[in-house]
């Protein structure tokens, strides 16, 4: 049988990194087999093209591609496989994250997102998407906490705010759209109360 494929979303500061750990050992606990990745980056090539994606300066367009280009890799080397060994897959971002960021972020036009989609990944979407979705004013203290712990931000973690009002905005419009396969999650709370939320579901797998 086929296994599960889930990804997380949510604007940088939403605490998705936090849950996303605890998620993976929870669906282990409950006896799949599960592969852990995460985008960009999840193959060798993959990490190489976040690092320059995370860091260097580029057209919006380029961004995308490159984005597209590390998901290619990703998809045939690592999610297809694991899905038909039958192994459940927990993926920290994928395509969603191209339409807030790339899409509603900075501008690419859906349409030119979703050529690439059908390029990429023909046939495969998520079963199942997790957005932790907060107020922006939660996120932004976040991260600023984890600035002031030592982090340096990166380059989306240092757009200005109404980008991240844009990102917000494009994935619950996602959600809106894809209500099927998404799940929005209220991550403003306290870890402890949403962990409770995740539980409740991985209980019912
Ligand atoms: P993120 O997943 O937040 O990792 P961490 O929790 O380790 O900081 O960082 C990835 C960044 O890449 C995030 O700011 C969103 C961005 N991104 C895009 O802009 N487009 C994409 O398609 C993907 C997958 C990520």
């Amino acid at each position: 049988m086929r296994g599960r494929f889930i990804t997380l979303e949510g604007i940088d500061g939403a605490g998705k990194s936090t849950h996303a750990a605890w998620l993976a050992e929870a669906i282990a606990a409950r006896g799949h087999r599960l592969v852990a990745t995460r985008e960009p980056g999840g193959t060798p090539f993959g990490e190489k093209l976040r690092d320059i994606l995370l860091h260097v300066p580029m057209a919006h367009e380029t961004e995308a591609l490159l984005m597209f280009a590390a998901r290619r890799e990703h998809v045939v080397q690592v999610i297809e496989p694991a899905l038909d060994r039958g192994d459940w897959v927990l993926c920290d971002r994928f395509t969603d994250a191209t339409y807030a960021y790339q899409g509603g972020g900075h501008g690419v036009p859906t349409a030119q997102i979703a050529a690439l989609e059908a390029i990429v990944h023909p046939g495969l979407q998520p079963d199942l998407t997790l957005l932790f979705d907060v107020p922006l004013a939660v996120s932004r203290e976040r991260l600023l906490r984890s600035q002031a712990g030592g982090r340096s931000l990166d380059k989306f973690e240092s757009e200005e705010q109404a980008f991240f009002a844009r990102v917000r905005t494009a994935y619950l419009a996602r959600a809106h759209e894809f209500a099927r396969r998404f799940r929005v999650i209220d991550a403003s709370r306290p870890v402890a109360d949403v962990r409770a939320e995740l539980a409740e579901l991985v209980a019912g797998w």
